[in-house]
């Protein structure tokens, strides 16, 4: 038996992609950025040679369906690549409330990605590792690379990767602030179908967020904070107004959430330089500069913005920690 853990973290897409133009590939409609966090890594095994059948166990839990499904196209994928057929062993380990809209997928299949291709001895770069990992959930594709990386859509499996990005500008942190834990009510993935389907925005949408990427990566070489934190907010919503044009209408913010986004403005109007995003899940994220990340969180509380605050920072991409075995 041989095991090969690999460890990742989660990423916070400053550009957001929503909605997919080919389901089964994972190519999405629209390019992203995301920064990596050096908080809620996910550890995950993958043992060789003593199943006969994939079995994959997250917190101690058997995963069935979807979920599983998930893991055993990205088993299969490195299966194909290295020319071997062993099924795997899986075990994963959060940190972070699993999807809660704290990107815990995206953490847990660029884990998996670099467990996996190691197990079976498949030589991948971070390209092979972004594409194969984006098979299991999209923006795991981005958790690959430490810190600021571009997911470039592409329009195939060879071209759809992302790639790390440089930034020469102030040390950035990521405030979490944490309204709910709860189990989203609707997945990112089915979510994103109904938008694609029904939204009368999801055009415009996918049109506006291509020049908000290109302005984006210009404030990256920029090291230009306030560009990316302005262009951060306008992608998060315009990505849940996209939702909000679904039928059924889809809303993952709370009363809680838009409370945040509105003290974060407070915040703003009285000179803090700090701005708000929110993925498939109630809890708000808040990118500024590490220096004013204490001040941030002291205005919020004092404003009585209610929420349990998590100061993040820019963390490093999926690795391998420890090999054991033949
Ligand atoms: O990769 P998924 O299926 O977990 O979708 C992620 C979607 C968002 O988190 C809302 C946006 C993003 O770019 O991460």
């Amino acid at each position: 038996m041989s095991t090969s853990t690999a460890t990742a973290h989660p990423n916070i897409a400053l550009a957001k992609y929503w909605g997919k133009r080919d389901e089964e590939l994972i190519i999405p409609a629209t390019g992203s950025l995301s920064l990596t966090l050096d908080v809620f890594p996910t550890t995950t095994s993958v043992s060789l040679g003593h199943s006969d059948d994939d079995v994959v166990m997250l917190d101690g839990v058997a995963l069935s369906g979807e979920e599983s499904a998930r893991v055993r196209t990205v088993l299969d994928r490195v299966r194909a690549l290295s020319g071997r057929a062993e099924y795997a062993h899986v075990v994963s380990a959060n940190t972070v409330p699993t999807a809660a809209g704290l990107a815990s997928s995206a953490a847990a299949f660029a884990a998996l990605a670099t467990a996996a291709a190691d197990a079976y001895g498949l030589e991948a770069d971070d390209r092979m590792l972004s594409r194969i990992a984006r098979r299991g959930s999209g923006s795991a594709c981005r958790s690959v690379f430490p810190a600021l990386a571009r997911w470039n859509a592409g329009t195939d499996d060879l071209t759809s990767f992302a790639e790390p990005l440089d930034w020469s500008g102030p040390e950035l942190a990521m405030i979490i602030g944490v309204v709910s834990t709860k189990r989203k009510a609707i997945s990112s993935r089915a979510a994103m179908q109904r938008t694609v389907q029904s939204s009368p925005y999801f055009p415009a949408w996918v049109d506006s967020s291509a020049r908000l990427l290109e302005r984006m990566s210009d404030a990256v070489a920029d090291g230009d904070v306030d560009t990316l934190g302005e262009l951060t907010e306008q992608s998060a919503l315009r990505m849940h107004a996209s939702m909000f044009g679904a039928v059924p209408p889809i809303r993952y913010l709370s009363q809680a959430s838009i409370a945040l986004f509105d003290a974060v403005a407070e915040l703003r109007a009285d000179g803090l330089s700090a701005y708000a995003t929110a993925d498939a899940g109630p809890n708000v994220k808040i990118l500024c500069r590490a220096d004013d990340s204490a001040a941030i969180v002291e205005g919020l509380r004092s404003i009585g913005a209610d929420a349990e605050y998590v100061v993040a920072h820019a963390g490093p991409g999926a690795r391998i920690i420890e090999r054991e075995g033949a």
